[in-house]
């Protein structure tokens, strides 16, 4: 039976193995594992490549979020944290680390729910909470998820109506833009995760910070580094968060080929929605949205009957994955008043309930493209899932 990985890390490798191979014999070579040249070039051709005049290497995504915070704290607030009573904005459907970061900078994150077609936090909704109730917020963290833009215009408006902070999480985002603006370069800052399945991704843990403002970036490198401009004579209360020089060498060998795999994926998305459109009782992932260059770290489906079609898929030797079964506001972590929600997050607890992503590995052929497609189409339209749709279907996007 055909296989259908989420994704295929072994065969990404033998698609560039001679680049990859001959940067770690570079790295061999010259013993800089800390810091060594691979981090600053790689840095720089990330800064390039986004549009901002900082890009720093950091140890993963989440240090990426928390180095960012504590920098605005120090430079905002004068303080080392922030405290219980500076809100932070963001949206309860994204990975844990999103929320636990503000919660590591000592704030606290308001929950606001999301739009259910692109799954991102709602903007309207941010607008109605600080016009109710936006005493003490200090920024705004919007996640591009699954590969997709925020609705950056109307948040960085809301953001300079307030004198707000704007950390954009592109873990999940590597290469996408809002009107032509790359992901990263619209806000304060932005935070990148090379988690290895991301977009981008290393042979281990890895992450970045894109910023253009010059006292953030030497905050955060101080920050990486215990702390101090010198390491024996620190000011902050600082970090191990360096980005490895070898995930660097990696992560420049694998860079070459980010908007040829983007591209892959984009056309993957394009193939299954064109398949899928006019299905009853699958919501596809994306409205038509000339503003976003969606970059599809994820194709995420909605139905009603999850765990039938996932195991049916399955019984096809299809992979799937939930991203996100749990909002962060459900998770005792966010609870004891850790954090605070804006009414229901009526939203992002439906999506919970209703996601599924489906292989885009970019390197995956066209066959096995056409045969999750089919199998997909095959499981609506023959009535394999026994039940029919609670979810009123979004129509399908054309414009990615
Ligand atoms: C939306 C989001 N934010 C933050 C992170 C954290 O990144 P990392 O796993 O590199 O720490 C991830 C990824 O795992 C993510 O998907």
């Amino acid at each position: 039976m055909r296989q259908a990985p989420m994704l295929d890390l072994r065969l990404e490798y033998e698609y560039m193995k001679s680049e990859i191979d001959s940067a770690i014999r570079r790295c061999l070579e010259h013993q800089k594992w800390i810091l060594g040249p691979e981090v600053g070039e790689l840095e720089n051709k990330m800064a390039g490549y986004l549009g901002v005049k900082h890009c720093i290497g950091v140890s993963s995504g989440t240090e990426a979020l928390i180095l960012a915070l504590r920098a605005l704290a120090i430079r905002t607030k004068g303080r080392e944290y922030f405290d219980r009573t500076d809100l932070i904005i963001t949206t309860p459907f994204t990975f844990t680390a999103t929320g636990d970061a503000i919660l590591r900078s000592g704030a606290t994150p308001v929950f606001i729910d999301i739009d259910p077609q692109t799954y991102n936090i709602d903007t309207a909704k941010i607008r109605q909470y600080l016009e109710k109730s936006g005493e003490g917020v200090v920024g705004i963290i919007p996640v591009h998820l699954y590969g997709q833009a925020c609705r950056m215009d109307e948040i960085s408006d809301i953001a300079s109506e307030r004198g707000l902070f704007i950390i954009e999480d592109v873990a999940q985002a590597f290469g996408g833009m809002w009107r032509g603006r790359k992901l990263g370069a619209i806000g304060t800052a932005g935070c990148f995760s090379f988690f290895p399945s991301k977009n981008l991704g290393g042979f281990g843990d890895g992450g970045m910070v894109s910023t253009g403002d010059d006292e953030t970036a030497g905050i955060i490198r101080m920050l990486l580094k215990h702390g101090g401009r010198d390491k024996y004579n620190v000011d902050h209360i600082g970090y191990n968060a360096r980005l490895d020089t070898l995930q660097a060498a990696v992560l420049l060998a694998k860079f070459a080929y980010i908007d040829e795999f983007n591209s892959k994926r984009r056309k993957i998305a394009e193939k299954y929605n064109e398949n899928l459109a006019g299905l009853e009782g699958i919501s596809l992932p994306l409205v038509k949205n000339p503003d976003a260059f969606h970059v599809y770290h994820q194709y995420t489906v909605r139905v009603e009957d999850r765990e039938m079609f996932q195991s049916k898929l399955r019984e096809k030797g299809i992979s799937t994955m939930v991203y996100y079964p749990y909002p962060l506001h459900k998770m005792k972590v966010f609870g004891e008043g850790r954090s605070l929600c804006d009414g229901g997050l009526e939203q992002a607890e439906k999506a919970a309930l209703g996601v599924l992503s489906l292989p885009v590995e970019p390197l995956q052929s066209e066959e096995t493209t056409s045969y999750v497609a089919g199998m997909v189409r095959d499981i609506f339209t023959k009535g394999l899932t026994g039940k029919t749709a609670a979810f009123s279907a979004s129509p399908a996007g054309r414009g990615i």
